[in-house]
């Protein structure tokens, strides 16, 4: 199976690879094997650094991953470690870990040096599907989450489903997820295709697997050229986000996968479009629904109230925090068609009750 090639027309343009043996394009990339330094995820390197051939003897911090890796603490220690390697302005930060190792690890060769340049191996299904591509890089602050970042577009992103097996069920689920809604906002090709893929979907079918990595690649690839900043049409991508984000707030942060909880939240907005007369047909409203069940994913809150505690209160109290809209007036993405979405839209809180009740 031949490893795919996406470009990402930024500037500078860079190539995301995708599929069996991803990683061994790493050195195809004009790397300086004395100017590189490895950010890994000290779990997903002890299962799986070996792919990354040729560079066991670079110097390597290893990290736990999760969303404890994106501290301001952490962000001074891996700086101090690029220093105390001697890293050069022409080095290469090489990241070995999912979302939080990527945005830590990028957001660092940022700011080395005034910048430096990073590639990306991406270890977790979400971090192949979404957080990889793209160049937003953030560290949480106290007072919430990803709100010291820089755009830095990486100089490569090396995506290789074999990594994925060992993927815990729940960020598996995650991936999904965020997949679900790329496929959404990717267009009506892109939905059709995950349609044909779902069924199929497991982590031991590599190219299936695969051509699911590079769809949502290539959509996020198409966006983030449009829209480096997420001044506009980038802001696409927050499709079910801001109900996602109440959710995981009410639930408390880490309770509910990210992704997870940006399934119910395509299904909320959908729900939403149709109620606005935004929704031009409402069979996708089905379609995406037998979708989540083919992934095993939720598709309503009904599907989550089981094991967690999300009232009504504690949700809009979770909406209210959207950084997006001005304070206390949440925006969302709702839809018209699956590829044509309606940005920064407001809700009446009748509509949000009834929603969330
Ligand atoms: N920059 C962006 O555009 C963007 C987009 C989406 C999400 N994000 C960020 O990504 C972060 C979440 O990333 P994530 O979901 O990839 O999770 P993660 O990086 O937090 O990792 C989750 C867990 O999976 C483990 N893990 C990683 N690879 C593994 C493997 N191959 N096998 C077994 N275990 C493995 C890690 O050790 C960790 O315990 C969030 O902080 C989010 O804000 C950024
Ligand atoms: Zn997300």
């Amino acid at each position: 199976m031949s490893v795919r090639r996406i470009e990402v027309q930024t500037n500078p343009a860079y190539n995301v690879y995708v599929g069996p043996s991803a990683l061994e394009k790493v050195h195809e990339c004009g790397l300086q094997k004395d100017c590189v330094f490895v950010l890994a995820d000290e779990k997903a390197w002890s299962l799986h650094g070996k792919a990354l051939v040729g560079l066991e003897a670079a110097p390597r911090l290893e990290i736990t991953g999760g969303e404890d890796a994106k501290t301001l603490a952490q962000l001074g220690s891996v700086l101090d470690a690029l220093t105390a390697s001697g890293l050069s302005r022409a080095s290469t930060v090489i990241t070995f870990g999912g979302g939080s190792i990527s945005d830590l690890g990028g957001l660092a060769a940022s700011l080395y040096k005034r910048g430096i340049d990073v590639m990306h191996c991406p270890t977790t299904l979400l971090a192949q599907v979404d957080a990889a591509v793209g160049g937003k890089t953030a560290i949480n602050l106290k007072l919430g989450k990803n709100l010291a970042g820089t755009v830095h577009q990486p100089r490569g992103v090396f995506a290789d489903p074999a990594v994925l097996q060992s993927l815990p069920v729940e960020e598996w689920a995650s991936g999904l997820g965020e997949a679900l809604k790329t496929a959404l906002v990717g267009g009506e090709a892109s939905l059709k295709s995950l349609e044909m893929l779902s069924p199929e979907l497991t982590r031991q079918q590599p190219e299936t697997l695969s051509a699911l990595v590079a769809d949502c690649v290539q959509t996020k690839a198409r966006i983030v050229a449009e829209d480096p900043s997420e001044q506009g049409p980038r802001r696409a991508l927050n499709l079910g986000h801001t109900f996602a984000h109440a959710i995981e707030h009410c639930a408390g942060y880490g309770a509910i996968p990210h992704g997870v909880a940006v399934a119910v939240g395509v299904s909320l907005a959908l729900e939403a479009s149709a109620a606005m007369g935004i929704l031009e047909n409402g069979g996708l409203i089905e379609r995406v629904n037998k979708l989540q069940k083919t992934l095993g994913l939720p598709s309503s809150l009904a599907d989550l109230r089981g094991r967690h505690d999300l009232e009504p209160e504690g949700l809009l109290a979770g909406l209210a925090q959207d950084k997006k809209g001005a304070v206390n007036k949440p925006e969302f993405v709702l839809v018209r068609k699956p590829g044509d979405l309606a940005l920064g839209v407001g809700m009446e809180g009748s509509l949000l009750q009834s929603l969330l009740g």
